[in-house]
């Protein structure tokens, strides 16, 4: 079972990774920080104890950074709807947040957990970046940050940044600095995992609300993503953050090449971009810690169909392959 903290900006694939966690047998959520991203933190504490209400569970959930440490606040409303997660008119949540802040609940979770923890950075890494600085020692207990931001290819928010880098340039330089092992789970690989309009319908249609709401929010994406021509299936949408959750949970799927990353801190057009050094030889000139500074483990390649049908089954909660249309024997394959 792996210890597994979640930081999110909830967020329609947010809450896509939510209902994965809570349902993944070999994963155990020990709490979910809220940060400023996709939009306010307040709406994204709505947006995660409703989505935590409606799968059923009891999560400690903390308010953290309500603005990134340096650059002004950008929500991404027109992609995530005007309350953040898909204008669903869901019930307000019967839950409230715990009475900390975000570090703390980190911090304390991270250092009582028995194993040590991976952290899951799905938003801007505000937070992680004031939990670093503020208690080092956490690194003792924390085994590895898999976070989705960046992108070894092609941004979002401007043509080379990826938005969750692009938020917080400064938070996510500290986090590559910490010495903590971390994989970049970038948008460029992100896009690859998707669903098809086929699989969303067949969510919608299940009697447990947890896939009819993974397949509600889906649909939302196969909307406000309709633009974007990198997802490779016509009329479904990528998972997102869920693609992050997926290679904690099966980190077998993805392929990955641990090299030099460095995330642009200049202003102007590449401010957030990762730029990441594929070079096999040192060239010309030497970027920071080219030979001796952190590296980061980069997300190259996906094995989609695999992810696909991991976050299919586990949504789904059950070895009940037909109903999530998928080939029998499928969610034998869950790790
Ligand atoms: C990332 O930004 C947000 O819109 C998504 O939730 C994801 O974390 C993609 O760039
Ligand atoms: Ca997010």
């Amino acid at each position: 079972m792996k210890n597994l903290i979640l930081d999110v900006d909830t967020g329609v694939d947010d809450a896509l990774a939510l209902l994965f966690a809570v349902r993944h047998p070999g994963l155990r959520l020990r709490a979910v920080t809220c940060v400023a991203g996709n939009t306010h933190v307040d709406a994204v504490v709505r947006n995660t104890l409703t989505v935590l209400d409606a799968a059923g569970v009891d999560v400690p959930v903390a308010r953290g950074a309500e603005r990134p440490l340096l650059s002004a606040p950008h929500d991404a409303t027109h992609f995530h709807g005007q309350d953040g997660l898909a204008d669903l008119g869901l019930p307000a949540p019967s839950g409230q947040p715990v009475g900390v802040h975000a570090v703390e609940l980190m911090r304390r979770e991270i250092l009582t957990s028995p194993d040590p923890v991976t952290l899951v950075p799905l938003a801007p890494m505000t937070n992680i970046a004031l939990l670093l600085r503020t208690y080092p020692e956490v690194t003792e207990n924390l085994e590895h940050i898999v976070f989705m931001g960046g992108s070894a290819g092609f941004g979002n928010a401007t043509p080379v940044a990826e938005f969750n880098v692009w938020h917080d340039p400064e938070a996510a330089a500290i986090v590559l600095g910490s010495g903590v092992p971390t994989t970049m789970y970038g948008l460029d690989v992100s896009y690859e995992v998707a669903v098809s309009g086929e699989d969303i319908e067949k969510l919608i249609l299940r009697k447990d609300h947890v896939p009819r709401l993974a397949g509600r929010l889906l649909r939302h994406l196969t909307v406000s993503g309709a633009g974007e021509a990198r997802i490779p299936v016509a009329g479904g949408a990528s998972i997102g953050d869920a693609g992050a959750v997926c290679a904690v949970a099966d980190p077998a799927g993805l392929s990955t090449r641990t090299l030099p990353v460095e995330v642009c801190l200049a202003d102007g057009p590449a401010r957030g971009q990762t730029i990441v050094d594929h070079r096999t030889s040192n060239g010309d000139i030497d970027l920071s810690g080219r030979d001796s500074g952190p590296r980061t483990k980069v997300a190259m390649g996906v094995d989609r169909e695999r992810y696909r049908q991991l976050f299919l089954n586990t949504v789904c909660g059950a070895a009940d392959d037909a109903a999530c249309g998928l080939p029998a024997g499928a969610a034998a394959s869950r790790t």
